[in-house]
């Protein structure tokens, strides 16, 4: 019994490792940089062509908000429904929606949501 329970205590530990190191690892994996820099988390924005050209197909183009104080605004829970363009800023839908997994935009984020 004591062997089970060190495993539990040991797993949830890792977890919670894994946990705090992806958020930013996410971000950077889904090109959210294209976009986005996080200046708080020393993630800087990496400027392609493909997101600076106007777009024709009637969007406003407004240019994407460094998210370093994202949480003191929106919740994790907010930013998952964005993500998947079921949520709107102003009546816009977000730009990308998210390719990952679920679970990846909720460690995502939790992540935005403790940038206050
Ligand atoms: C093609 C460019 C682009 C990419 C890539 C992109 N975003 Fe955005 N994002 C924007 C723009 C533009 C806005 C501002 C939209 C507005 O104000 O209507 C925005 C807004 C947001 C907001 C809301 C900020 C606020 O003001 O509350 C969050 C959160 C966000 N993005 C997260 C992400 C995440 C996470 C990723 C990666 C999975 C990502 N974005 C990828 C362009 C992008």
């Amino acid at each position: 019994m004591k062997k089970y329970f060190a495993i539990i205590v040991a797993t949830s530990f890792f977890s919670c490792f894994v946990f705090a190191e992806n958020g930013p690892e996410l971000f950077t994996k889904y090109s959210c940089t294209g976009c986005h820099s996080v200046k708080a988390a020393k993630i800087v924005k990496v400027t392609s062509k493909e997101n600076t050209e106007e777009k024709d197909d009637g969007t406003p183009k407004i240019d994407p908000p460094d998210l370093s104080t994202v949480g003191k605004e929106r919740t994790a829970e907010w930013m998952g429904k964005y993500l998947m363009k079921k949520e709107k800023i102003k009546d816009i839908a977000h730009k990308k929606k998210f390719q990952g997994t679920p679970e990846e935009r909720n460690i995502l984020t939790e992540w935005l949501a403790t940038l206050k």
